[in-house]
């Protein structure tokens, strides 16, 4: 088991497949010109596959696959078919666009949960946010999932001034519709222009459901980073992530991999761990996985102030949210 020096298990890896997205998400992406990693740079699948196995063997239970959008990737499907074979509840976190030309991979590879971003329901902010014309198509493979009885959680990043005025449509989509709707609170990495003002916290996001449905609180599931909620009646639920106003790193079990082949102890880390130069170099990786990990700070990468509106999002040491993979 990977124990860190604050006593937390970490069974759960998140492995970010591509550096690269056909989206460009405002939040996401830096304002100017990505520069990309050559291929070489990236894990290839053998590399991705080999990794993961030294972290199944150390008690990792649950891999995510993420990016950039992970199904940029050409080797996407191969890869999610050889991590399918492990003792491992496998997920997948994606911008949705190629979702029905994998449906079949993923059935057959027995993928249960996908999160999908999806951030506004008008097709035309839609295209202001990610500058991608695609909402129509991101939908109809929500509801391609849904038909094959896939569990959906769509992840609507809420910008105050962006999307805010859309809380309430999408909790009213959890009426009729199975999906799990998760409010995520905006958070800072590099380039991404964040300031506190932009933050839409938990208590705001529930004073907007409150005005139009009464929900009843459900409960949370040991490490989930989501408060959920259901409106009564409702076939699907919603939930907030919490990390700028409420953090919940005190139960954390999260490690990250980043496409080079970086460990990451936190999604803030200013840390990394050379995971996949070592492994090329023919070294034992397992000492410097564990480092890592008993590194790793108790709260935020250890980069926030107690409050998140004190926290200088330009002193941050960190990556962009595409280059760290979700
Ligand atoms: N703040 C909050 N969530 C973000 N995501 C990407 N960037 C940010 C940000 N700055 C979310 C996306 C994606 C998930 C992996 O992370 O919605 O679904
Ligand atoms: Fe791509 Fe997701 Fe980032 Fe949007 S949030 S640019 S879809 S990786």
């Amino acid at each position: 088991m990977l124990k860190d020096s604050f006593n937390r298990s970490h069974d759960y890896l998140r492995i970010s497949l591509s550096d690269q997205c056909n989206f460009r998400c405002l939040y996401c992406m830096p304002d100017e010109q990505m520069e990309f990693k050559p291929a070489a740079h990236l894990m290839s699948a053998d590399e991705v596959v080999h990794l993961a196995e030294i972290f199944i063997a150390q008690g990792i239970r649950k891999i995510r696959l993420t990016g950039g959008e992970p199904l940029v990737r050409k080797d996407a499907k191969e890869i999610i078919e050889r991590l399918a074979k492990y003792p491992i509840e496998l997920s997948l976190t994606s911008n949705g666009v190629f979702i029905d030309k994998f449906i079949n991979s993923l059935v057959t590879a027995g993928v249960h949960s996908i999160n999908i971003s999806l951030d506004t329901l008008d097709p035309i902010k839609f295209k202001s946010i990610t500058q991608r014309d695609v909402f129509d198509k991101v939908w109809s493979n929500v509801k391609l999932l849904l038909q094959h009885q896939i569990h959906v959680k769509v992840n609507c990043v809420v910008m105050k001034g962006i999307n805010e005025n859309e809380i309430a449509a999408f909790v009213d989509l959890t009426k009729d519709l199975p999906l799990h709707i998760r409010f995520i609170e905006f958070m800072p990495f590099t380039g991404n222009d964040w300031n506190k003002n932009k933050v839409f916290t938990h208590s705001e996001i529930l004073a907007e459901i409150e005005k139009e449905f009464f929900f009843i609180k459900l409960q949370d599931a040991k490490h989930d980073t989501a408060k959920k909620y259901q409106v009564q009646g409702h076939k699907g639920t919603f939930a907030v992530i919490t990390t700028m106003s409420e953090p919940f790193c005190s139960d954390c079990n999260r490690l990250r991999l980043t496409a080079d082949g970086k460990l990451k102890n936190c999604l803030f880390s200013a840390e990394e761990s050379d995971l996949l130069n070592q492994l090329r170099a023919g070294k034992d990786i397992l000492p410097l996985i564990q480092q890592s990990v008993l590194n790793k700070k108790m709260s935020q990468g250890g980069q926030f102030s107690d409050t998140f509106s004190d926290t200088d999002p330009l002193k941050l040491i960190n990556r962009s949210m595409i280059d760290i993979g979700g």
